[in-house]
């Protein structure tokens, strides 16, 4: 249908709209899935439009029961969405109007499309946010579960990716979830933001009706309505706050699943993903691949560029609304859908991974990670840090040369490198003697990684 006598704003053309402008300007494809919000934006503002006297009571009672039935023909598939209608709103009022005639054509008394689809996406990304809060805590739960299990488990902690000294696994894995700690506070801010009523600005200086707009905000949940008709069409900082909020989450789980992909790899063979979440090849038998961590790790640039993708969208734009807004949405849409994918799989991958401790234990052991912990007790018997770093780098040159470890050596060996050495350096050259000592708020300690999970299942608690 390519005839401007079907379109709302058709009046003053006197030329149809070119076929392919049509398609090219359209939205309804993808912003369809904005019916709901879209719906419940309409009848909150009918039903607002009717308290304050512009519809009767009737008129509000027609429009609502039409609304509802669109709402069923859409979700049993039976509504017709059309191009030429444009976008979604467009769709579902001319729909409206179909089915209940001419009452449905006051509907759009006092309001706009560009207060409209700001308050849908408003009330999309509230809704999408929960729904990745509870994934990302959920995931949180899985992290804290297999850190208290592994609190005690001993393995190489790195810098440069080079062995440096022996870590705890449940300490490891509960500095990603302090990463996810802060990325929950950045969704939650975000909501905040997020939950404001735009509906009421119309185009965009506001409407000559007298509307009730604290009234509409609540029977839509909102916390409160914008303050300014020109900022409320043309604001999309709480979508980029968002995205940018997945761009950092995403970022992190890609971070963590590189880890993942180098543990399950034969050269550190550090842990063992379950196979439910893993790909064979079809040309090598042998071949277990970590999919779900790479795929994480690849969709990570796809977020942030939809993070640019809303910046750039933005930068150029003078007040109020333009047309370029329309392009919020697929960005938007892409971040939501992945992000809530990623977090859903990570959170159910993370209890499929089980460590190999001897593994671990062994890679700990042969890197000198206990190189520090010598220099500490020759600091501890009186020597200056500098001198007691240069004594064991000669201790440790002596190992590789002979392949061993520190606490392979003996007594009167060590001791060539400086008097103060005594019996009891064995304590603090094993591993366990090694992160045990560490026992402070942060540290790596066992006790002090079953105490953090402690207060992680707390913060759970109260978050
Ligand atoms: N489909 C449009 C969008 O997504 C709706 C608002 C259109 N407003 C307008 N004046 N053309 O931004």
């Amino acid at each position: 249908m390519n005839d401007n006598v079907e379109k709302p704003w058709g009046g003053r053309f006197t030329e149809p709209t070119d076929a392919f402008v049509e398609a090219f300007t359209a939205s309804v494809t993808f912003d369809k899935r904005l019916y709901a919000q879209d719906i419940a934006g309409s009848v909150a503002h009918a039903t607002m439009l009717a308290k304050v006297g512009v519809l009767t009571d009737d008129e509000r009672d027609a429009i609502v029961a039409g609304l509802v039935v669109i709402k069923t023909e859409i979700e049993v598939g039976e509504f017709e969405w059309s191009v030429a209608r444009e976008d979604v709103h467009m769709n579902i009022e001319a729909r409206l109007i179909e089915n209940i005639g001419d009452v449905g054509k006051k509907l759009h008394t006092g309001r706009s499309r560009n207060d409209q689809v700001a308050t849908d996406i408003r009330l999309y990304l509230r809704d999408e946010l929960q729904a990745c809060v509870a994934e990302l805590t959920r995931l949180q739960i899985a992290l804290v579960d297999l850190a208290e299990r592994e609190a005690d488990t001993i393995m190489p902690g790195f810098t440069h990716l080079q062995t440096a000294q022996p870590v705890t696994f449940g300490h490891h894995l509960l500095a990603w979830f302090e990463n996810l700690k802060r990325d929950h506070g950045r969704l939650t801010d975000c909501a905040k933001r997020t939950n404001i009523m735009p509906l009421g600005a119309a185009a965009l200086a506001g409407t000559s009706f007298p509307i009730d707009r604290e009234y509409t905000a609540q029977l839509l949940g909102f916390d409160a309505p914008t303050e300014n008709s020109l900022d409320s069409v043309s604001d999309r900082d709480f979508a980029i706050e968002f995205v940018s909020a997945a761009a950092l989450i995403m970022m992190h789980l890609s971070r963590f699943s590189e880890e993942i992909i180098l543990w399950a790899s034969t050269q550190f063979n550090f842990i063992e993903l379950g196979d439910s979440f893993c790909t064979g090849s079809s040309i090598m038998p042998q071949k277990k691949n970590p999919d779900v961590p790479e795929l994480i790790r690849g969709k990570t640039g796809r977020i942030t560029g939809n993070l640019m993708s809303l910046l750039m969208l933005m930068k150029g734009q003078p007040l109020a609304y333009n047309k370029d807004n329309q392009e919020d949405k697929e960005p938007l849409f892409d971040t939501v859908d992945n992000l809530r994918a990623s977090l859903r799989v990570f959170a159910d991958m993370i209890p499929a991974l089980s460590a190999k401790h001897d593994n671990m234990r062994e890679a700990a052991r042969r890197g000198f990670s206990t190189a520090t912990d010598l220099a500490d007790y020759l600091v501890r018997q009186g020597v200056p840090f500098r001198d007691a770093h240069e004594v064991v780098g000669k201790a440790v040159r002596l190992g590789v040369d002979t392949e061993r470890d520190l606490a392979e050596m003996s007594l009167a060996e060590l001791q060539g490198f400086s008097d103060k050495i005594q019996q009891d350096v064995f304590d603090v050259l094993t591993l366990e003697g090694s992160v045990a000592a560490r026992d402070h708020l942060g540290g790596t300690a066992p006790a002090q990684v079953r105490a953090a999970a402690q207060r992680a299942r707390q913060w759970l608690s109260a978050n």
